[in-house]
Parts: structure tokens; sequence; C-alpha cells
């Protein structure tokens, strides 16, 4: 079986397990709220997916989403998921022999859409204790200095780490993608989990692209539903060549205002569930010798946990884990440097799914300790 055959089995499998913990993919398995449910039945009973959605969006969904930004001079395009709207950013910004910077680690996937276009991608490493986990001003700087730059990939908060970055650090960033003459991609998926966020826009709002994502904070992965926001003559040039030029899902569209019109009542309760989720699962690390997590709290809807002082292998935990029903992640998905180093666990579940990933977490380690297969989870 070739690769890619593998891994598709892999993920089928995992689907196809009813019982299966989702704490691997930082989607969100908390009950939907019925409104968004009924919204996209009522799409299904009414057969209204026969015809295309307009092309870059419906309006009111738009008009909703600028509002949850809080933009009043931007426009947005409607993509299936913020990964078709970063592909897209990707393939028709950049060109032969340009150069992206993003870090590691990061999340993989624009990388691959930038070497698609012919362009050179850096990856500045950031998992450093003195460097807070965090991409540093200067070494932005530093890297945009040798030319060429023309698009930074700036995740915040950054998943896998939870990181995020401040006011005055975001300014400094959009500040240097200015004199680069960069386009500016804020990839903003985890947003709303944040304690405290700030807009690249607002800063650099000619040439920043943010996304938006509703597989994360709604809970709609599935569904594939997302969007870029930038000013309105950005999105006229993307929405020329757009690869989903005939709209995005309706289903997913009609859940998604149901969604954000209900937003401030129902998302409170899932950010807090996830962060006494994070906190749980901090509090089961603390005793046990060796692991460690280097971020806390985490402003996304996950957290890293450091296995490498404990010379465990972050695959074993992994497949440790799969075995008891629980998926989590290697940290080899979004890392070329630290792979050996962490894994990622995502919060937004039930508190009993948390409880028993910390519950099953000391003898997951031991048994781990003693591991002996060499043979790694690589998906
Ligand atoms: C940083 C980042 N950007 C984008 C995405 C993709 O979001 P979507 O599901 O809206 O395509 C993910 C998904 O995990 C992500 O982690």
């Amino acid at each position: 079986m070739r690769p890619f055959q593998k891994r598709n089995k892999h993920f089928e499998a995992l689907v196809a397990n009813p019982d299966l913990i989702w704490m691997g993919q930082n989607t969100n398995h908390l009950p939907t709220h019925p409104a968004v449910k009924q919204a996209m039945i009522a799409t299904i009973e009414n057969e209204d997916y026969h015809a295309y959605a307009p092309p870059i969006g419906l309006e009111e969904l738009r008009a909703l989403m600028l509002s949850d930004f809080g933009v009043q001079d931007a426009d947005i395009l409607i993509t299936d998921g913020a990964i078709e709207g970063l592909y897209h950013a990707c393939r028709q910004l950049l060109s032969d022999g340009e150069r992206m910077i993003t870090t590691d680690p990061g999340w993989p996937w624009p990388e691959a859409f930038a070497k698609l276009s012919g362009a050179e991608v850096q990856t500045l490493p950031i998992y450093e204790p003195e460097l807070d986990y965090k991409l540093g001003i200067n070494q932005l700087e530093g890297a945009a200095n040798q030319g060429n730059v023309k698009l930074i990939y700036l995740i915040d908060p950054l998943n896998p780490l939870g990181i995020g970055y401040s006011e005055d650090e975001i300014e400094a960033f959009a500040a240097i993608a200015r004199r680069a003459n960069a386009w500016l991609v804020h990839d903003c998926t985890y947003r709303h989990f944040s304690h405290d966020h700030t807009l690249a826009y607002h800063y650099y709002p000619e040439r920043t692209i943010t996304t938006y994502s509703f597989s994360k904070w709604l809970g709609l992965a599935g569904m594939r539903l997302g969007g870029l926001m930038a000013r309105p003559e950005v999105i006229e040039t993307l929405s020329d060549g757009q690869p989903n030029a005939l709209g995005s899902n309706l289903t997913s569209q009609r859940g998604a205002i149901a969604g954000l019109k209900h937003k401030s009542e129902w998302f409170p309760e899932v950010n807090r569930i996830q962060r006494a989720n994070q906190k749980s699962i901090f509090e089961a690390v603390q005793p046990i010798n060796d692991l460690y997590m280097p971020v806390y709290p985490s402003n996304g809807n996950f957290v890293v946990i450091d296995c490498s002082a404990a010379g465990i292998a972050p695959e074993t935990l992994v497949t440790l884990y799969l075995e008891r029903g629980i998926m989590i992640r290697q940290a080899a998905y979004q890392s070329k440097n630290y792979a050996d180093r962490f894994v990622k666990v995502s919060t937004t579940v039930p508190e009993w799914q948390a409880q028993r990933f910390c519950e099953i977490l000391p003898e997951v380690v031991a048994a781990a300790r003693e591991y002996k297969e060499t043979d790694r989870a690589f998906f």
C-alpha cells in the first residue's frame, strides 16, 4: 500500500470508530447549538442544495463574519475551510523563486502550497524557552532582511503551541511585512479561544489577509467552511480564479449564520469547558517525572506536552493512547526540528473525555517507558 493510501485508511478507521475520543485535531466535539442543527437540517429538507451558493458566499454570513472580526472596511471571501483560502493565497500570491517565512513548529499545509508555486519556504525555529516559544521580532526582521520575501505566514494563536502575540508584537510584525513589501497572512483559526488577540489587519490593512475558520469554535470541521478577510481590492483579486468559484457548501453556510447569531449565548461555555480541560491536563502532567507543558494556559483549544526528557517518542504516546480509544497528535506532523519533543492534545471535548485522558496518563507513560516497538504513527 502506498503512503497516501495508508494514511487515508488510518483516518477512515478513526472516523468509523463511534467511541473514539478526538483529542488530536483541535476539532470541537461539544454539543452543537440546536439552532445550528435546525438551520442545516432545514436546508437539506427543503432541498436547497440543488443550486450553487453565491460565488463568494451568502451576504448575511459575510456581514456576520465582519462584525465577528469587529472590522468594517474589509470584505470576506467564503472558502471551503480556511485551508482552501490558504491554498489559494499561496498559489496566487507566490511565484517561482520568491520566499515565504513561517515558524517551526507550525501548520504544514501552507508550506506545501507555497512549494507548489515554486516558492522557497523558510521555517524559523521557535520551540525554545529563551524565545518564550514564540516568533521573536528580531528573528523575523533578520529573516525578512534576507530579501525577496513575498509572504509571511503567521499563525496566531499558534497551533500547536498555544502561544499568542501581544499587540506590540503584532504591530512590529506588521511593520516588518510593510518594509519588506510582503503579504502578511494572519492565520486566526484559533482566535476565538484566545485570552487576548490583536488583528494585524489594523496595522497593515493594505496587505494583510486574515483567515477565518468555522471548524474549531463552531465545531463544523466536517462541513468545510471558512473564509479570508482583507481589503475589498485584495478580495477582488483573490476572487478571480478561486478554486471554488461555484460557491461553498450552502448547508454549512446556513449553519454558520445560525452559529454566529447564537455565539454570545453558546460559545463562552465551550471556552470555559476547554479551559477547564486544559487545567485538568496541566494538573495531571505535574506529578509525572520528565513530562512538562511548555505553554500553559494555551490560547488555543489544545496544549502541548513535552516528553523528550522522559526519552519517550511522541509516536509511542500517540500509539498507546489510540489503543485506549483516544486520538492525540505527534510533533512530527507539525515540526521538522522538534519532531521528537512533544505531543499535542486538543481540549474541546466533554469534560469526562479529558478526565479519561488524565486518568490513564500515568499508566500510558509507564507503558511508554517500556515500549520497544519502533514503528511510528506517521499521520
Ligand atoms: C493553523 C490552522 N490553519 C488552518 C486550519 C484549517 O482550518 P479549516 O478547517 O477551516 O480548513 C487549521 C486546522 O487544523 C489550522 O490548525
